[in-house]
């Protein structure tokens, strides 16, 4: 995929773009301004004594085509209600149109009825974001693509891919005899689409999830990773165990090298150290979440992280401009 900034195109069918950002993405959303030769709009965001959020805009949006960039990661209360909050806001300041722009959509994770007596929360955020009084969303891989049937508004539902696929591209160049490992077969699908666009064979771990409990256990490989390059590819890197296990069986059976690409760095507590301390050569992830500075000196430089700011900064123009988005990536 190749971006462009500032693409020219005439009809221009809403208001001026209008970025706003909670707590949760700064950087990325300043940078998503800069692609877009805008600045964020200015908004206090305070905290009363009693934990509740209240917002002010500083300006009208009377009429605007409004954004609002906030990843609903950790603290995942905090950044979802700063989000609701602040559409509300837009919403009652009669904005002409409002999207929830969430790189990372928390709760994704918790997307049926597996078992008796438990909740469907994704869903119950899909309402939230809908009854606040966001039009349209964009958000990136989520945990199951079905999760799209939650809400009723538009979306953009967008794929890392699109800008991991060069820098595994150029990884594999280098490689002697790459494999990709799948560490769930959930993901298995998504791994195959990159290990055929990489050309290079795929490998799965079989893993199974015996409680609620973050605990994951690896139980069998399918699959060759003997003497091989193996690359790990996963949608989110939580408590690490799921990497961790898989890491630990391929090294088992021989591995020669391990890459750890992960899309979403969601890294819970303690997750950073005892990634960093795995026999893994090096880690590839990607902006949905920031990385705070301590996650990231755990890391030191085996950890490339790459931007989807250009991305969304672009199909944020062709919402605005009323452009296709699949055109992007040649659908
Ligand atoms: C599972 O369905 C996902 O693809 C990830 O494997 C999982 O979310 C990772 O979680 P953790 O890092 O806590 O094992």
């Amino acid at each position: 995929m190749s971006v462009s900034p500032h693409s020219h195109v005439k009809t221009v069918m809403y208001g001026k773009v209008r970025l706003y950002t909670g707590t949760s993405s700064p950087e990325l959303a300043s940078q998503i301004a800069s692609y877009l030769n805008v600045n964020l709009c200015d908004r206090d965001i305070v905290t009363f004594p009693n934990d509740n959020i209240f917002v002010k805009l500083h300006k009208s949006v009377r009429g605007q085509d409004c954004y609002v960039i906030q990843s609903t990661s950790i603290p995942v209360h905090r950044n979802l209600m700063e989000m609701l909050i602040l559409i509300q806001t837009l919403r009652l300041d009669s904005a002409a149109r409002i999207t929830a722009v969430v790189p990372y959509l928390c709760y994704t994770r918790s997307d049926k009825k597996d078992q008796p007596r438990v909740p469907i929360t994704a869903r119950l955020v899909a309402d939230m974001i809908e009854v606040a009084g966001a039009d349209r969303y964009m958000t990136f891989d989520l945990h199951a693509d079905q999760i799209q049937g939650f809400f009723s508004i538009p979306g953009d539902v967008l794929y890392a891919y699109h800008v991991l696929i060069d820098p595994m591209k150029e990884l594999v160049s280098k490689m002697e005899k790459p494999v990709m490992v799948s560490p769930d077969l959930g993901f298995a699908k998504k791994a195959r689409n990159y290990a055929s666009s990489l050309d290079i064979p795929l490998a799965f771990i079989e893993k199974r999830r015996l409680t609620n409990a973050p605990t994951a256990k690896a139980l069998t490989l399918i699959g060759d990773v003997t003497d091989r390059d193996c690359i790990v590819l996963d949608e989110e890197i939580s408590t690490g165990n799921t990497i961790g296990t898989a890491v630990k069986l391929i090294k088992e059976h021989g591995a020669k090298s391990i890459t750890v690409v992960f899309i979403h760095p969601v890294l819970s507590p303690g997750s950073a150290e005892m990634l960093a301390s795995l026999p893994v050569d090096n880690f590839i992830t990607t902006d949905t979440i920031p990385i705070s500075k301590e996650d990231l000196a755990f890391f030191g430089d085996k950890l490339k992280v790459i931007s989807i700011a250009h991305l969304l900064g672009e199909v944020i123009l062709r919402a605005n401009q009323g452009r296709s988005v699949g055109q992007l990536f040649n659908e």
